[in-house]
């Protein structure tokens, strides 16, 4: 696991949009995995600023969530599909139908699950995994105490990452009790992982995850097992390490 520290959170970005870049430009076809959340925004504006200024083609990518929340439609403005469209879709110019999101509004949530990890297997698998870490140490929605080998699958959210998220919404109990995540052992199967963490917030979670044992009470641990994980950091992140 490499672990760079640098000065600001403008810092990070810069970094890991360079190591995305660097991978899209060898690759342009790559499957990326795709988080949503305030921590990879950084990274997907200087993406598109690359793309803009210097032509860096976005346009082959196949991009895959890494979750959704369940009951909200594509339409609405707080579901991770209608982030997806805002941040990487049209600022990257690509197609609706490269940018897959998990149907958290089927019925049938389980099938709908299953159908993703099926559509993430038909393109290949996830080449590189962008990832943020919630306070609690959570990845996509994994929270503490998933199963380290868990697939995509339907997970009531925690009381802490409702209360994180719900500066996203108009109200508190606006924020979805429920999600469909792609799960600990989805997320150990892309080639390489790169996870981004800025302030103090996140120190904590941070440090659980770099230097605590391996265990399901912090879910980011599990990054310790993967042989090709790179955490960006800032230093208020970085702070408890
Ligand atoms: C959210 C998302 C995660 C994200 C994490 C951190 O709830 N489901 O994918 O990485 O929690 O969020 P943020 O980046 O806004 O701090």
């Amino acid at each position: 696991m490499d672990v760079v520290v640098l000065p600001t959170a403008a810092d990070v970005a810069a970094h890991a949009a360079g190591v995305v870049a660097d991978r899209i430009a060898a690759q342009p076809a790559l499957v990326l995995g795709v988080a949503t959340g305030s921590s990879p925004v950084g990274i997907y504006r200087e993406l598109a600023r690359r793309r803009r200024e210097e032509g860096l083609d976005l346009s082959r990518l196949e991009c895959f969530a890494l979750d959704e929340y369940v009951g909200l439609p594509g339409h609405d403005p707080h579901s991770y599909a209608a982030y997806l469209r805002r941040e990487v879709a049209d600022p990257f110019g690509l197609s609706a139908e490269r940018v897959h999101v998990p149907d958290g509004v089927r019925a049938d949530l389980e099938g709908a699950a299953q159908d993703y990890e099926q559509s993430i297997a038909v393109a290949g698998g996830i080449d590189l995994q962008i990832l943020g870490i919630g306070t609690n140490g959570h990845i996509g929605f994994n929270e503490p105490l998933s199963a380290l080998s868990s697939r995509t699958r339907v997970l009531a959210l925690s009381a802490q990452t409702r209360a994180d998220n719900a500066r996203f919404f108009d109200a508190p109990d606006d924020v979805p009790t429920h999600c469909l995540t792609q799960g600990l052992g989805t997320i150990l199967e892309a080639r390489q992982l790169l996870l981004v963490a800025q302030g103090e917030r996140k120190a904590q979670a941070v440090a659980a995850a770099v230097e605590g044992p391996v265990a399901a009470r912090c879910p980011a641990s599990v990054l310790q097992f993967h042989r090709r994980t790179t955490i960006v950091v800032d230093e208020a992140a970085a702070s408890r390490l």
